[in-house]
């Protein structure tokens, strides 16, 4: 008999064909999200899972989920896993990284940009038929070549946006991260490592890549924000639990900060009534990774390593390790 799987959300038709192949596979398609019993009944009625970062596995529902053996997250971010409690309930847990590392990279840069560029606020004007007159001043932005670029989280796509900022638009970059870069990847990225006082201090944009776990919630506070420069432009394409919004928002309403980009939000999908009332601020819903091409090869890993686990034994980009 082949094993049981479980797709908590929509993907490529073609994808969902290969895991047919494989394994007796009940999916949801459908447009809205499952009902949490509704997931927790799934996932306790499978052997694998499909995830994506919305998908919640946490202690509880693998209490409820015996026959579980693996779940392949959509995401490289897996804030939504409890990788110890899986490990403990002997539960692989996959995710995605590389495949989407530049596409990822792209959309924190443009994000970046557009937020200095007032690229939003300024559509917004022109479509309510606002544009009357050209004007010296007129969404007069933030400089993006040559300015410095702050960084915090190093890891792949942190490092893929350096590259973007220091060879393509000659940005002395900063960065933060628990850990040095060898001081080769430091020089090839003209990357300085600061404290992270120092980067938000001296950064006139910075963006935040770290990934989410409980020992960064909120790391960027009304400390963090009174530290940066009353023009500087703060960029999101993390996970919405890093950022005090509260704090964000109040920076941005007394212009303490000049201006945010946010991919990603505390409560998404929903959004925080007062982000919506601030036009320095860009807002889009977590789609840092949204190409065809990117989410396409996500769902084929995702996809591949349930496949390997179930028939080589071992997964592909495995995030624990558990005795099979
Ligand atoms: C990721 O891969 O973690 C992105 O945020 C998409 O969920």
């Amino acid at each position: 008999m082949k094993p049981s799987i479980v797709v908590a959300r929509p993907i490529f038709p073609q994808v969902l064909e290969t895991l047919s192949k494989h394994f007796e596979v009940r999916s949801n398609q459908d447009d809205v999200p499952w009902t949490a019993q509704t997931w927790q009944a799934a996932l306790a009625a499978s052997d694998g899972a499909l995830t994506t970062g919305s998908d919640p596995v946490k202690a509880d529902l693998l209490a409820a989920s015996p026959k579980l053996r693996i779940c392949a997250n959509m995401a490289v971010g897996y804030n939504n896993f409890d990788v110890p409690a899986m490990t403990a309930a002997k539960v692989v847990a996959t995710n995605t990284p590389d495949v989407l590392t530049e596409t990822t990279a792209d959309f924190g840069f443009a994000l970046m940009m557009a937020t200095a560029r007032r690229m939003a606020e300024s559509e917004h004007f022109l479509r309510a038929g606002r544009w009357t007159e050209w004007r010296y001043d007129l969404f007069a932005g933030a400089e993006v070549h040559g300015a410095t670029l702050g960084i915090l989280g190093m890891g792949r796509i942190g490092q893929a946006i350096a590259r973007r900022g220091a060879l393509g638009f000659g940005m002395p970059v900063l960065y933060h991260n628990r850990s040095r870069l060898p001081a080769e990847t430091e020089q090839q990225l003209k990357a300085t490592w600061v404290s992270k006082e120092d980067l938000f201090r001296r950064a006139d944009h910075v963006v935040l890549v770290l990934p989410y776990s409980p020992a960064v919630h909120h790391i960027v506070g009304s400390a963090e924000l009174a530290l940066m420069k009353p023009t500087a432009t703060l960029v999101n394409i993390a996970r919405g639990g890093i950022v005090d919004e509260n704090a964000l928002i109040e920076a941005i309403r007394e212009r303490r900060i000049g201006a945010a980009g946010l991919d990603v939000f505390e409560g998404e999908p929903k959004v925080n009534p007062g982000l919506l009332q601030l036009e320095q601020v860009v807002l889009t819903p977590h789609i840092a990774s949204a190409t065809m091409a990117t989410r396409l090869k996500m769902a084929q890993l995702a996809a591949d390593n349930l496949i390997s686990f179930f028939t080589q034994g071992r997964a592909i980009t495995p995030l624990n390790e558990v005795p099979v």
